[in-house]
């Protein structure tokens, strides 16, 4: 049984305060989240990155709003003590205001307890959109995946000075157009450390690293990269766990049994 305090939206910004920092962690089905929860994790991002860790698209610009609410919901079937955040995939915010309101809400319905969107300056309206029906939301700015064609690839941001897209002063507007628009926290991806060091010192706002140094008030990884089930060697991610291959024994150790008729013994088997 689950004896940890339920994680809240308001908890965020308290921790910031507090200099507590926060966990966050990505999971797409009642399993992981479980086991992610069990771990005392804070966060549990339901992330449009399923479309590369789980539906093999090599970015997550095909994701469909349909999939993210089927895995919010297995997700919030867990039952977490983790604040659950929902992800909203490229094409469900990004037309209107309104579209961004609708998009939201079938996300809450799901079970989402705060949605996530990517992008500064101009997805400010739908996040002061989102958050007038009182849905929290959290940004996110820097290397945002689904601005893949934009970028040229997953390329880390905020190395030029400028007000271009993805520049070192876009960015700190962007941070400041996130935070104004009414956002509870904002993910800083793929971005030097000092300016993320810089952001977290000049909003208001929780700020949650990936790929984005220890400066921020928190940090999020992908589960699949965390347990060693993916085979990432991008210089921010971390494997805690090799089950990769752990797995690949267990399968082998299977199939050779199956083989020789060792599986199942007796042990396993009905009188
Ligand atoms: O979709 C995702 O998993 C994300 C995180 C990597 C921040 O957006």
């Amino acid at each position: 049984m689950n004896v940890r305090k339920k994680v809240t939206v308001p908890d965020l910004a308290q921790w910031r305060e507090s200099g507590r920092r926060i966990s966050m962690i990505t999971a797409y089905d009642v399993m992981f989240a479980r086991i992610a929860d069990e771990a005392g994790v804070d966060v549990i991002l339901v992330g449009d990155s399923v479309g590369m860790v789980v539906q093999g698209h090599r970015n997550t610009i095909p994701v469909e709003l349909s999939d993210m609410v089927y895995h919010t919901r297995n997700v919030a079937r867990a039952g977490t003590a983790a604040l659950v955040v929902g992800d909203l995939p490229f094409g469900s915010y990004q037309a209107s205001p309104q579209q961004a309101v609708e998009s939201s809400i079938e996300l809450t319905k799901a079970g989402a307890e705060c949605v996530k969107l990517e992008g500064g300056v101009h997805v400010a309206n739908a996040i002061d959109a989102i958050t007038r029906v009182d849905i929290p939301v959290i940004g996110h700015i820097g290397l945002t995946p689904q601005s893949y064609h934009r970028m040229g690839g997953h390329k880390v941001q905020g190395r030029v000075e400028g007000f271009e897209a993805g520049s070192r002063n876009r960015l700190l507007e962007d941070a400041y157009a996130v935070e104004q628009a009414g956002a509870s926290a904002i993910v800083l991806e793929g971005i030097p450390y000092d300016l993320a060091g810089e952001i977290t010192m000049k909003v208001g706002i929780p700020t949650i690293g990936i790929g984005a140094g220890n400066q921020c008030n928190g940090q999020v990884l992908v589960l699949h990269d965390v347990l060693g089930l993916s085979d990432s060697k991008l210089k921010f991610v971390k494997h805690y766990a090799g089950l990769r291959n752990a797995s690949i024994d267990a399968i082998r150790q299977y199939v050779e049994e199956v083989g020789s008729g060792e599986w199942p013994d007796m042990e396993h088997s009905f009188k």
